[in-house]
């Protein structure tokens, strides 16, 4: 065994048909099966030192430590890293997200693929990419897709350990290069996070059962959708995956409402350059007010400018469709 230094960059992914429910909460073993983006440049750089003298991992996330339930997660990912490398040595942890923290953008997903690509590099573990997404999924559910570029699925598998609960490639970054903008709505960390938002939902949300029945169809909905290349079958199915989560979240008691005037803003204005003024562009909404924008370059720019221009959106981030986890030589 051979321990060293090891930086990885993983970027945050976008569920098009969304994860909102857990079979198993220890692991993050889902109840329907989920199909995202991989963004390029967002995301997290974590480096992991394995460190002989330390007695329990440390980790800073943007230069704060972090403890608690974070904590507790990247344990698990930590431990299950460990048990393969055959070692106790615990690590000391930095990651630097290039995307705000819990604003409803999935920075945990980026920060514990990088961190499950980091830590097996760092204890000299040789594993696939489907170890690897189960190592990341211990530590987030959306952070299993994150270890793949493109379109990725994460199958919710039925094993009780979670071995065929991993995710793989559906299509490449290329075969169908939609561009993405990011509409940043609202200030500082959400309320409620989406583990405890998601448990709510499954204990008081009367539309729960209907929602994970919407998410089996909508995978197989979206995967036409992708073999044809068609945005205007993608936007049905995206856009009433994401609003069909949101009424499952409003219902719950007390309602989980994670929109701001500006959300429903850029919802109509979507539907509005879609619908009246037929630009190819459509959108979904993540735990947060912020809303993700996918378009076809053609229209990027009006798409931008429209979108932008909606009150409350504080800035647009307009991005790619981009690869998976990787590790960063010199980082
Ligand atoms: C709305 O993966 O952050 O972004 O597994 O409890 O860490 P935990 O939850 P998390 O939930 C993501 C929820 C979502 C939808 C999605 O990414 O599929």
């Amino acid at each position: 065994m051979s321990l060293t230094r090891a930086a990885a960059f993983a970027p945050v992914n976008i569920a098009l048909t969304k994860y909102w429910g857990k079979r198993d909460h220890e692991i993050n073993l889902p109840l329907a099966p989920s199909i995202s983006i991989t963004l390029s440049d967002l995301g997290t750089l974590t480096v992991v030192q394995p460190d002989a003298h330390l007695s329990a991992n440390r980790m800073l996330v943007n230069e704060e430590p972090i403890d608690g339930k974070g904590l507790v997660k990247v344990g698990r990912v930590m431990r299950a890293v460990r048990a393969l490398a055959g070692t106790d040595v615990r690590a000391g942890i930095r990651a630097v997200n290039t995307v705000p923290t819990a604003q409803g953008l999935a920075s945990s997903a980026s920060a514990f693929a990088a961190l499950a690509k980091a830590a097996v590099t760092a204890y000299g573990v040789d594993v696939d990419l489907a170890t690897l997404s189960g190592l990341a999924r211990t530590g987030s559910g959306s952070a299993c897709r994150s270890v793949h570029g493109g379109w990725v699925l994460w199958n919710e598998g039925e094993k009780a350990d979670g071995s065929d609960s991993i995710s793989e490639q559906l299509l490449t970054p290329e075969a169908w290069p939609l561009r993405v903008v990011v509409a940043h709505i609202g200030e500082g960390p959400k309320k409620i996070s989406s583990t405890e938002g998601m448990k709510q939902c499954e204990k008081t949300s009367p539309f729960f059962e209907a929602w994970i029945e919407t998410c089996h169809r909508d995978v197989e909905d979206c995967k036409v959708a992708m073999i044809n290349r068609d945005v205007q079958h993608l936007a049905q199915v995206v856009e009433g995956n994401a609003l069909a989560m949101h009424a499952t979240m409003m219902a719950t008691r007390p309602g989980l409402i994670y929109w701001q005037p500006a959300t429903l803003g850029v919802v109509h204005a979507v539907r509005n350059l879609r619908e009246t003024h037929g630009l190819s562009c459509l959108f979904t909404i993540d735990a947060g007010p912020s809303v993700v924008v996918l378009t076809e370059a053609a229209d990027l720019s009006r798409v931008s400018a429209a979108v932008g221009a909606i009150p409350g959106v504080t800035r647009i981030t307009q991005t790619r469709i981009g690869p998976g986890a990787h590790l960063v030589p010199n980082g």
